[in-house]
């Protein structure tokens, strides 16, 4: 259906932990790529609390004589026991700009397996890093820049905001909004970012821990505010994309 993107103006407001969620909370068959130039796999090291060895990932998928949408399925692993994959990313900064001319080719392999009925989620990392997966924002159904509600944190969004609505080729931008109301709510932040908020998850820190670091789950985990906040904002994200498609050809 979708390949989403998700990024991040600064102070690590949960882009990583927010996929991983997303990930594991989506209704349908999901791949996520690690795409932040950054480095050091979130999902390896974190969510797999480093159980699981790095051997393939977005480099071997840079280095491999096959174009991308060949060689995509010996690169991808599983999240989990069901319809869940991730593609780990680099394992150093100095790796990332093996990748800056694999992004497009893979943009394009992203979208063909949206066709086949697998949705995508792509955790872009911060903006404006050297090696950023500028060509996957360009090419994503929906790019949406996280944020916390504080004032540091919006303010920080609200530049970029404007940076992206005046410069960025993204087909569609919107907000996630980590702690709707903590302090700003969801309305106060769409004005001052001038942008939609397509979808909040709360701010749980224990529960968070989880898909972060592979903490132990908390009592009642699943049916705790962040797993809930995570199925309804993984619905309203897909309502969102699905109304645009509308729009756009429509029909859904
Ligand atoms: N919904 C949430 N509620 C509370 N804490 C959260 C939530 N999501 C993430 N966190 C916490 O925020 C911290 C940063 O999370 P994470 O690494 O996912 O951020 P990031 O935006 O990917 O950062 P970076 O830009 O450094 O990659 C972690 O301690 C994580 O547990
Ligand atoms: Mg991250």
């Amino acid at each position: 259906m979708a390949v989403i993107a998700l990024t991040s103006a600064s102070g690590s407001p949960g882009v990583t932990t927010t996929c991983v969620g997303f990930a594991l909370s989506w209704p349908r068959p999901v791949l996520l790529v690690e795409a932040d130039p950054t480095g050091a796999s979130g999902v390896l090291a974190g969510y797999f609390r480093g159980t699981r060895e790095y051997n393939v990932g977005l480099i071997e998928l840079a280095l491999s004589p096959a174009a991308p949408a060949d060689a995509l399925r010996d690169v991808v692993r599983p999240l989990n026991g069901s319809d869940a994959w991730f593609i780990a990313g680099t394992r150093s900064p100095a790796q990332s700009g093996a990748l800056t001319r694999l992004w497009a080719p893979l943009a394009e392999a992203l979208a063909d397996l949206d066709e086949s009925g697998q949705d995508v989620i792509v955790d872009a990392g911060r903006l404006g890093l050297a090696g950023s997966p500028e060509p996957l924002l360009a090419a994503a159904d929906l790019t949406l820049l996280v944020s916390r509600s504080t004032l540091p944190a919006l303010a920080a969004a609200r530049a970029w905001a404007s940076v992206v609505r005046r410069d960025s080729a993204w087909r569609q931008t919107g907000v996630l909004l980590i702690g709707d109301g903590q302090p700003y709510g969801h309305g106060e932040v769409g004005k001052v970012l001038d942008l939609p908020v397509i979808a909040s998850v709360a701010e749980a820190p224990e529960a968070a821990a989880v898909f972060h670091r592979g903490a132990p789950a908390p009592r009642n985990f699943e049916s705790g505010p962040l797993v809930r906040s995570l199925r309804a904002a993984t619905a309203s994200v897909q309502a969102y994309v699905a109304r645009s498609h509308f729009e756009l050809v429509g029909q859904p």
